[in-house]
């Protein structure tokens, strides 16, 4: 795997449910995800916002868990069978050049890129494919480590989210995180 991307044992510790007391999942997706809404999750990890995005969204609802990482993906399987919302959670291993998604073009409510942007090698590709698949209107959060992620980094990411069809409408206040509030055009 490369240098860049995070490594599974740290995703043990992405998801460990202590964390929810810097990140709460509800507290920070809950304005977002509706009962029935089909969301993506893109480097969903082991699922540390995707099993509760799967409680928020119920079950007439879907997420759409987007990893490069096999073992990550697979370690999310065994813990949404523990939660028991596995039937409402779509694992989708993808390549480091594409998120592989064109199956879900103008199939998705809501979508989220949460500390992940930053170990991508194309974030304007990975916005060309996110808005793609959104349906009009919809809105995507992203947000970034502010301990890994400059300022200046982090206005480049607008810059391609701008570029690929997406307006800013919001900066979410997230611990730890730069953030942003993106709308389809
Ligand atoms: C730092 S972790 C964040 C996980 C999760 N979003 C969270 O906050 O708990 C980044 C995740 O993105 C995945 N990732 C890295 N590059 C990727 C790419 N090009 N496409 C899809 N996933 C990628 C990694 O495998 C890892 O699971």
């Amino acid at each position: 795997m490369a240098e860049h991307v995070c490594p599974v044992w740290v995703g043990y510790f992405l998801a460990n449910p202590i964390r929810k007391l810097y990140h709460n999942p509800v507290k920070i997706l809950s304005p977002y995800i509706k009962e029935g809404m089909e969301v993506m999750d893109i480097g969903s990890a082991m699922g540390f916002f995707s099993i509760p995005a799967a409680k928020m969204a119920g079950k007439n609802g879907k997420v759409v868990c987007v990893d490069l990482q096999k073992e990550m993906l697979e370690k999310l399987e065994k813990r949404a069978h523990k939660a028991k919302v596995f039937e409402r959670i779509e694992l989708h291993n993808c390549s480091e050049k594409s998120l592989e998604i064109d199956q879900y073009k103008n199939q998705i409510d809501f979508a989220w890129a949460f500390a992940v942007l930053h170990e991508m090698p194309d974030v304007s590709n990975v916005f060309k494919e996110v808005n793609e698949v959104l349906k009009p209107n919809s809105k995507m959060l992203i947000a970034e480590p502010t301990g890994h992620v400059t300022n200046e980094a982090f206005e480049s990411t607008l810059n391609a989210a701008l570029k690929n069809n997406f307006k800013v409408i919001g900066e979410p206040e997230i611990r730890g995180s730069v953030s942003a509030l993106l709308e389809k055009k």
